[in-house]
C-alpha cells in the first residue's frame, strides 16, 4: 500500500537542536549519518501539529505545554524495538543452569525467598515472558515470591507487552513445546497463558530517570540486552551506574552479546561461566551479606 511521506527538509542546525533534545531526554544518540532518519520519522509529527517546519517543531518540543506528551509519543517512532522469545540462547542457558541455581541456594540459606528480575528495555514483552517461562520450566520456586519486571520507554510496545499476544516472527527460535505449554492460539496469533503473565509486570520507564529507577527496589538479576547500543558513552554510564545501585551484592547484569562495559564501568566483575560470560556486582569482602 502506498503511504504518503511528507517532505519537510531539516537543516543541519535544526537536526542538531532536535538531536540534542532527544538525547538528553532518553540517551538515544543520532549521529549526523542518521539525520535523514530523524527527518523522515519526525516529518509526520510536524504535519500532525500543523507546524511550518522543524524549527517550529523544536520550539514545540521545548516550550509547548504538551511537550512532555510529545516527547513520550515520539519514542514510539524513534526507538528500535526488534525482539523475539528466547533470544541469545547461550546466555539463557547460563541464566537457568548457573546464575539462578547460585542465587536460589544463597537466598534459601539466608531465609530469603524472593526473586526479582528486571528486563530493562523489554520492548513488546518477549524477554520478560521468556524469563518467566524459563523459571516455570526450572521449577523449585514453590513458596517463593518471584517477580519479573519489564520496563520500556515506548508506550506502544508497553501496550503490546501488556496484551501479550504474538505473531509468528516472535517465535523464530522458540521450541514448539514452549508454544504448546505456555500459549493459547487465537485467530492465528498466540496469547501468553496466565501462569506466565502472573509472574510479569510491565511498566513505562525511561532508563535515564535515575529517581524512578531508585524506586524499583533491589534486583537479583538485570537483563538489559540490545538497548545501550543505541546510547552514547555518557548515557551508557548513567544507566549502568543506576543498575549498579539497584542490583543486590552478588547480583548479575546481562547485556546483549554485542555490548560490554568496556570504557563504561569497572564496578562489575566479568565472570566466566560455563555457558557465557556475564557481569556480576561483586560481593562485599567476606561473602554474602
Ligand atoms: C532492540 S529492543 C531490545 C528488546 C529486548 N531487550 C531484546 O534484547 O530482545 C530495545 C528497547 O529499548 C528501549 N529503549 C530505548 N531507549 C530507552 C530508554 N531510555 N529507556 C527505556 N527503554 C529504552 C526501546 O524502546 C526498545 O524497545
Amino acid at each position: 500500500m502506498f503511504t504518503f511521506e511528507p517532505e519537510i527538509p531539516m537543516s543541519d542546525e535544526e537536526f542538531r537542536l532536535i538531536r540534542d533534545l532527544i538525547y538528553s531526554h532518553c540517551g538515544l544518540f543520532f549521529d549526523s549519518d542518521s539525520a535523514y532518519l530523524l527527518e523522515k520519522r519526525l516529518a509526520k509529527r510536524v504535519q500532525l501539529h500543523q507546524l511550518s517546519g522543524f524549527r517550529d517543531y523544536y520550539h514545540f518540543l521545548r516550550y509547548n505545554r504538551k511537550k512532555d506528551q510529545e516527547l513520550s509519543d515520539i519514542m514510539d517512532v524513534l526507538t528500535t524495538n526488534e525482539t523475539y522469545f528466547f533470544r541469545e540462547a547461550f546466555q539463557l542457558k547460563a541464566f537457568t543452569q548457573e546464575i539462578i541455581p547460585e542465587i536460589r541456594d544463597a537466598k534459601a540459606k539466608a531465609g530469603d525467598r524472593t526473586l526479582r528480575i528486571w528486563s530493562a528495555g523489554c520492548s513488546s514483552g518477549e524477554e520478560p515472558y521468556t524469563i518467566a517461562m524459563l523459571l516455570l520450566e526450572m521449577g523449585g520456586f514453590a513458596g517463593w515470591h518471584v517477580e519479573i519486571i519489564g520496563t520500556d520507554i515506548s508506550q506502544r510496545v508497553i501496550q503490546q507487552a501488556r496484551k501479550g499476544v504474538y505473531g509468528k516472527s516472535s517465535f523464530r527460535v522458540t521450541d514448539e513445546g514452549y508454544v504448546r505449554r505456555y500459549f493459547t492460539e487465537q485467530d492465528g496469533m498466540f496469547r501468553v497463558n496466565d501462569r506466565v503473565r502472573e509472574l510479569v509486570t510491565i511498566s513505562h520507564l525511561n532508563l535515564l530517570d535515575t529517581n524512578r529507577i531508585a524506586l524499583l527496589g533491589r534486583m537479583d538479576v538485570i537483563f538489559c540486552r540490545n538497548v545501550i547500543i543505541y546510547f552514547d558513552q555518557a548515557a551508557r554510564k548513567t544507566v549502568i551506574d543506576s543498575f549498579h545501585r539497584v542490583l543486590r551484592d552478588g547480583g548479575y547484569l546481562l547485556l546483549g552479546h554485542s555490548e560490554s562495559l568496556m570504557n563504561i564501568s569497572t564496578a562489575f566483575a566479568l565472570k566466566h561461566l560455563k555457558n557465557d560470560m556475564v557481569y556480576q556486582k561483586p560481593l562485599p569482602p567476606g561473602g554474602r551479606p
